[in-house]
């Protein structure tokens, strides 16, 4: 497994993050359970705002919080001067009970009720941004009758296909977001709003999809974007203040994967954005989510029985799985794994990692070289800070894991385990079904 982060073996050979022994970590809080590294998430979002720092364009960079959104990381992004993105009443509610400032909030989703918009503009986020002519409509009512000028966003597909997975593809033309650009619904929309009086359009976002590593697929859509810009220009002497260009930066899951460094991708953006607007500049916005947190996440795992097919495979469960991580069931996404107990010794078993969960597709890692595992073992599986956590459910009545942040010898849990409890809080039984003291005969 590639050590991410501040990830290291330590002289007795287990797996450390941000200098907590990770074995330490599984006695004092249980498994499984997400480990967070701070000081990664940190370096992350510093290091990409120096990339934009060496370029000469205007820039924001924002988080994407629907990869992990919690009170803590919240806290995090708004210590890091980072503009947060969310896409619902409750990552905006997240952010609003962790003290995140409004006014660095902006809400994007293409299907927002009435009550959440309510929400956003009451709290005073920056912006909305708006995905669709019917949205578009009932914003413009409600700002109305709240007696409010709101400043939007609109969210553009510019048609791009980026090589990723299906279910992860968001720019092209046939994707339930945003303003199609080919069928002149964008320029529309935009003309539309110019003569409202209580919206206020302050520029376009487009996002292409996520885990993209490839950089012809952000240049496309930059160019589609700077050509309607300019329709816009020319036809209604529009000049957006923001352009926001997204996420979707690939990380490294296995080393198959080979995404470029943000240094590069922000360095060719830059360029295109440059020859694109000599003279006046829009404010260039970034939102990445998985590369912020994606690498700084470590899933333990407690590992329990095995089965082995002679001549077919071996199978080791480990006390988690689909409702933990339900990545590689539905992108079929791919991990890498190591003993965190017995970090040193040679992987000489080729075994696949199963998940606890009644299904045969609850597979967490179908090939992977370990040492001879042994009931009790802690297993590790990397890259799981993003899309795990905030996509985690108590399928099978599992109650999710705790989150743990880890910084120099400093472990702190910042999501509580859930208990049964928890599970059953919500749960009723009508008076009919309520157990009866008499039997009835
Ligand atoms: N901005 C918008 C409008 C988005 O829809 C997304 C992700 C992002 C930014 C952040 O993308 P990122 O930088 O994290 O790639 N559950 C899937 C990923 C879904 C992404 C949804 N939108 C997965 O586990 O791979």
């Amino acid at each position: 497994m590639y050590l991410h982060g501040t990830a290291k073996i330590n002289p007795d050979g287990n797996l450390e993050i941000g200098s907590c022994d990770t074995t330490q970590l599984v006695k004092q809080f249980g498994s499984p359970l997400y480990v967070m590294d701070e000081t990664n998430i940190r370096n992350q979002m510093r290091r990409l705002k120096s990339a934009c720092e060496q370029t000469s364009i205007p820039y924001r960079v924002a988080y994407a919080s629907k990869a992990f959104n919690t009170l803590a990381m919240c806290r995090i992004v708004e210590e890091e001067g980072y503009l947060l993105d969310v896409v619902s009443g409750g990552e905006l509610y997240t952010a609003i009970q962790a003290g995140f400032p409004a006014e660095r909030i902006y809400f994007h989703g293409n299907n927002k009720s009435t009550e959440e918009l309510r929400e956003a503009i009451n709290h005073g986020v920056k912006y909305i941004v708006v995905d669709n002519m019917v949205e578009l409509t009932m914003l413009e009512d409600l700002a109305s009758e709240m007696g409010k000028i709101v400043p939007i966003l609109f969210r553009i597909t510019p048609g791009v296909e980026a090589h990723t997975h299906n279910f992860v593809q968001t720019g092209q033309e046939d994707s339930k977001f945003g303003f199609d650009l080919s069928s002149g619904q964008a320029n529309q929309a935009v003309q539309y709003v110019l003569g409202s009086s209580s919206l206020l359009l302050k520029g376009f976002h487009s996002h292409i999809g996520s885990q993209i590593f490839d950089a012809d697929a952000f240049a496309v859509a930059i160019n589609r974007l700077v050509e309607l810009i300019h329709e816009c220009h020319k036809e209604y002497a529009f000049f957006p203040t923001v352009l926001n260009i997204g996420g979707g930066f690939g990380i490294r899951y296995t080393e198959q994967d080979t995404p470029r460094s943000i240094e590069e991708i922000i360095q060719g953006i830059t360029a295109i954005i440059e020859k694109a607007f000599p003279e006046r500049c829009p404010e260039i916005w970034l939102e990445p989510g998985r590369w912020i947190v994606g690498e700084s996440g470590t899933t333990l795992y407690t590992v329990g029985t095995m089965k082995e097919i002679p001549g077919v495979r071996k199978y080791v469960a480990v006390d988690g799985g689909i409702a933990d991580n339900p990545r590689p069931a539905l992108y079929d996404a791919k991990y890498e794994a190591m003993l965190a107990n017995r970090a040193n010794e040679e992987e000489t078993e080729l075994v696949s990692i199963a998940g606890k969960c009644c299904e045969s597709g609850d597979m967490l890692i179908w090939d992977v070289h370990l040492p001879p595992v042994k009931k009790g073992d802690i297993l590790a599986i990397s890259c799981t800070g993003a899309y795990n956590y905030s996509m985690a459910s108590n399928y099978n009545r599992l109650p999710k894991p705790a989150v743990v942040l880890v910084q120099n010898g400093r472990a702190e849990m910042i999501v509580e385990r859930e208990t049964y409890a928890d599970i059953l809080k919500k749960d009723k039984i009508p008076s009919r079904l309520l157990k009866q003291t008499v039997n009835p005969v």
